[in-house]
Formats: C-alpha cells, structure tokens, sequence
C-alpha cells in the first residue's frame, strides 16, 4: 500500500502538562479519503496543526511520502505545497477586499518562482465549481460562505497538492453547500487521485465522501477502519456513543444506513 501521510506514536502536550494527543497513528493512503471524527476538544485540530506543521508534536513523528516532516519552518516548500490545508471559518481565512483572482495568483507565483508546476487559477477554480472568468475580479467580500470556501479550496488546488486537510471546513455553511464541497472533494479524488483528510461532524460526509475513518477520543484514537464497518458496526463504545449523538443531531435516520454504505 502507498502510504501519503503517517502519523507514528504523536503525543501533544499543551504548556508541559495537559496532554491532547496521546500516542496518535494513523495512515492515509494515497488516493484515500479518510475522515477524522470525535468530540470537540478532542484533538482534532492539534492534530491537523501537527501534521500541516502549525504546531510542534511534543513526542513522535509525521511521515510524507516517507520522509520525516519537521514544524512549518523546516519544510521544503515542495512539502508545504504538496499538503495544502483549509481551514474552519471561510470569513477568516481569506481578505475581505482581496480579489478572487489576486488569492489565486499569489501561490502561482510562488510555484512559478521555485519552477514547480501549478494549476492555471480558472481551471481551479472550476474544479471547485466557480467556473466563469467573471469570478476572478470578484472581491471576497462580495461572495458568500460557501463561495469562499471553495475559493480556499481552488487557492489549495493551485500547487496541485498530493493531500488536502480540511478541518471541518464545511461547518459554517448551510447544508447545501456542504453537500456541494462534499460531492467537489469525491470528485477531485476520482479524477485527480487527490487524497483528503477531512475532520467533519457530517454524516453525509461520512456516508457519502469517505472512505475510511479515524475515530479520535481524548486525544488518542480508539477506533480506524473502513467506513462501512465503522458505521455499521462500530467495535470501541464511544464510536457507537459519537455516532447516537449525531444522529440525534442530524434528525435521525433521514439517511439508509445499509443503502448508502454500499462500497461505491
Ligand atoms: N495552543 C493551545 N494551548 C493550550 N491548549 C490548547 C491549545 N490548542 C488547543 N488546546 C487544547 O487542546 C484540546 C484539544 O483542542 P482541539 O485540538 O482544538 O480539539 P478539537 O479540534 O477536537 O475540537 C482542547 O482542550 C484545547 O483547549
Ligand atoms: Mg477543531
């Protein structure tokens, strides 16, 4: 199996004491999407922030394409381009007066100053659904939440990534426009091969998008499989209490289980 990302015994320790991750591994496959569940709090996003290099694991290691990857600063920009990540709140993540098209150009400048290829802005951003010229001139401010999100998305798109991170990228948006970046991202992965790790409270995500899940618990994973058998039939307790309360969050059995978690 070709391995993409490996997280190998991680612990986290926040100000020397309270631990957040606790001995974390996790493989994503090349071509994988893998979807990263638990309660809030549980560890989710130090656990992105480690492997995107925000922040320093205090124990273990992160493996890219079998090379040990150190906090932001000591990565290649070649590794920072081929693991590209987005972030939660699309209002934050981008300036309101900057242009569409001038969020696109700045990676395609810095691939084109290192001699790496990269994805022409236009045929990003219709790959993430904004197709039409007349989007480039369009200023941030003007567009909604889900239209920025997929702005980040055409933005992580430009360095024509191997793995994208998305930490609960789509929980700001209505439910339509969640389906949207969820149906973007199986796209992206067919036809590109891209594999994703995607942190989500959405059960369409995991029903209908991925293809393996992590299940995180006070910082250490206590459940990883593929996810018809996760769904299905979950072996740790708390896999089956985290997939009860999100059913009651979600109104409850609107989704066939059995019918949707057919292998696609
Ligand atoms: N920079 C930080 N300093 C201290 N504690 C932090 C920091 N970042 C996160 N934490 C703590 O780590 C725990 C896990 O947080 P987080 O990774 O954001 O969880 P999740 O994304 O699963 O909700 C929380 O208790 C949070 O308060
Ligand atoms: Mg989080």
């Amino acid at each position: 199996m070709n391995i993409l990302l490996e997280a190998v015994g991680l612990n986290k320790k926040f100000n020397g004491n309270t631990t957040v991750l606790n001995n974390v591994c996790l493989k994503i496959r090349r071509g994988g999407i893998a979807a990263l569940i638990g309660e809030s709090g549980g560890g989710k996003t130090t656990l992105c922030r480690v492997f995107t290099g925000l922040e320093k694991a205090s124990s273990g290691k992160v493996l890219f394409k079998g090379k040990e990857l150190g906090t932001l600063r000591g990565r290649s920009f070649d590794d920072c381009a081929s693991l590209q990540y987005i972030f939660q709140d699309p209002y934050a993540a981008l300036e309101e007066e900057s242009t569409v098209s001038s969020v696109l150009q700045e990676p395609v400048n810095m691939c084109s100053r290192r001699g790496r290829d990269y994805m022409p802005p236009q045929e990003a951003l219709t790959w993430a659904g904004l197709a039409g010229a007349a989007f480039l001139g369009r200023k941030i401010k003007t567009l909604s939440g889900g239209q920025r999100q997929r702005v980040s998305l055409a933005r992580s798109l430009i360095t024509r990534p191997d793995l994208i991170i998305a930490d609960e990228c789509t929980a700001m948006l209505d439910a339509q426009a969640a389906a949207e970046i969820g149906r973007i991202f199986k796209k992206l992965n067919q036809k590109l091969g891209l594999s994703f790790l995607i942190v989500t409270h959405d059960a369409q995500f995991l029903y209908q998008v991925v293809d393996y899940i992590y299940v995180l618990h006070e910082g250490a994973i206590v459940e990883a499989g593929p996810k018809d058998r996760v769904l299905n039939i979950p072996s740790a307790g708390y896999t089956r209490e985290y997939m009860e309360s999100m059913w009651e969050i979600e109104g409850g059995g609107l989704i066939e289980q059995d019918h949707l978690c057919q292998p696609q």
